[in-house]
């Protein structure tokens, strides 16, 4: 008998990763790829879809290759991805007509400021759990379909597809034949009623946005389609499970429970709490998203999106040139000798949860002539912290619910000054994932469920293991740094460009 895997594809917003876990929840063989980030005006952000599955495609050969593993090993693939980012292609050539606009960018603002001047403004969030913003794919589709010179005639006569990177993934892997999307990346566009799982056709018609061109929208975890024999090796494999990237990480750390909250911390840094059956609404500028949808049940989930974490770190290496690689991080930190009177508010594209400010930019605040790279550095990596913060103490007001530990994953977890000053700061302890792939290990979940390779949940949270960090800072300290923190974010707020 052959050993059997599951395959997991993680198409995040700056590199794309394939890996293929065992039943054990080990890792057998992994792949990764970075791609083209483009800027083509300031605060735009886009991607090449072709470039992304290409990048999606090498990937998979590559966890093949490495290990020499067949295709027909695989028994279901797992799909997450970066949410929200938005794709129209051609139905018969399957040629995008623009590039995918990218979350982060805010090229949707002026149709975002009309829309809150209509009378629907006052409904999305209600409907929709989400802020008008440009940060949803609501405003990116109404953008292209602008700007792109005959889309809007070719989306009403169904000539023109949309989807997010989920749904463009499982369109090309299945040759076209699928176009589906599920519950959590659906809500993530502003389009979907989260209260009777449909796209809203209120909010599509004031978007004037022809529901023909929008995807099916299906559970989490279940048979979507075959891939294309051409496409995968000779080989129909199931594509069994499909959710966006923070709702994945939030599987694959097993926040089953109602209250569990988890914290990714990637690009950006996503911090969510199921919240169970029951939708949310938040008093302070949280969304309320789908957490998952498996056998007709749903659950949800509030979130706090902040919209710059592994990124600033990201930035301190390549635009600042202050670090050779985002690991040195660690020890710049550990290695400075301030006191902690330095705050770096990295308000690159605007300030996300809890803030929601468009226009602010970022900041420092606190330097002096003895200030050394050690000390920027280590504020940077405490802006992290400090925004998780931001956002833990809003979901506390908005629920009552005390949070007792916050569970974290992602690329910046690794970073041992950021977790204990993490815990520091909140001052509950943090559990890291022993497996900080949690995504792609969601998406293998979803995927694995849905075809027999696990039998149930419980089987699962055998896999959940981790590393605590308990909080050790005095509280009087704790209290001074916070404070200056929220000053140096109200100062950045008030200044404008
Ligand atoms: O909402 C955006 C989020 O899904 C992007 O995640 O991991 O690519 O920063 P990441």
């Amino acid at each position: 008998m052959i050993d059997k895997y599951i395959m997991a594809i993680d198409e995040g917003t700056t590199s794309t990763r394939t890996i293929i876990f065992n039943r054990t929840c080990s890792r057998i063989s992994e792949a990764q790829r970075e791609f083209t980030q483009y800027f083509p005006h300031p605060g735009w952000v886009e991607h090449d879809a072709n470039e992304i599955w290409n990048a999606v495609s090498s990937t998979i050969a590559d966890c093949f290759i490495q290990n020499n593993i067949k295709p027909e090993q695989i028994a279901g693939i797992g799909i997450t991805n970066q949410r929200e980012t938005t794709i129209i292609w051609d139905a018969s050539t399957g040629l995008p007509i623009y590039n995918a606009i990218v979350w982060q960018s805010r090229q949707t603002e002026e149709i975002v400021q009309k829309l809150k001047q209509k009378e629907i403004a006052e409904d999305i969030p209600q409907k929709t759990g989400l802020l008008i913003d440009s940060y949803f794919s609501a405003t990116k589709i109404r953008w292209i379909l602008d700007h792109v010179k005959g889309a809007q005639q070719r989306a009403e006569k169904g000539e023109l597809l949309f989807g997010t990177i989920n749904t463009w993934l499982i369109w090309k892997m299945t040759g076209g034949k699928v176009h589906v999307t599920d519950y959590t990346n659906a809500s993530r566009t502003m389009l979907f009623n989260i209260h009777d799982l449909t796209w809203d056709k209120d909010i599509l018609q004031v978007l004037k946005i022809p529901k023909k061109m929008l995807p099916e929208v299906k559970s989490n975890s279940e048979i979507y389609g075959y891939t294309a024999s051409y496409n995968f090796f000779g080989s129909n494999v199931p594509i069994s499970g499909m959710a966006g990237d923070q709702q994945a990480s939030s599987f694959g750390q097993m926040s089953f429970e109602p209250g569990t909250v988890k914290n990714t911390y990637g690009t950006g840094s996503f911090v969510m709490m199921n919240t169970g059956k029951e939708i949310k609404l938040s008093q302070n500028n949280l969304l309320t998203t789908i957490a998952y949808g498996i056998n007709d049940e749903v659950y949800y989930a509030l979130e706090g999106s902040i919209y710059v974490a592994g990124s600033a770190i990201q930035w301190l290496r390549d635009q600042m040139q202050l670090l050779s690689s985002s690991e040195d991080s660690y020890q710049a930190a550990i290695e400075s000798t301030n006191e902690d009177e330095v705050y770096v508010v990295p308000a690159f594209t605007g300030l996300g949860a809890p803030y929601w400010d468009a226009d602010a930019r970022g900041a420092i605040f606190g330097i002096t002539r003895g200030t050394s790279r050690n000390d920027f550095i280590k504020a940077t990596l405490q802006s992290i912290a400090y925004q998780t913060r931001d956002v833990i103490d809003t979901m506390h007001s908005d629920t009552d619910v005390k949070i007792n530990l916050l569970n974290v994953d992602g690329g910046a977890a690794k970073n041992d000054y950021l977790m204990q000053f993490q815990a520091d700061i909140l001052n509950i302890p943090i559990k890291r994932a022993h497996n900080l792939e949690t995504t792609a290990l969601g998406a293998a979940f979803l995927a694995g469920l849905a075809v027999g390779y696990w039998r149930d949940l419980n089987e699962l949270i055998e896999y959940s293991k981790g590393e605590i960090f308990y909080p050790k800072m005095n509280p009087e300290k704790r209290q001074k740094l916070y404070l200056g923190w929220q000053k140096a974010v109200t100062a950045t707020r008030i200044f404008k460009n």
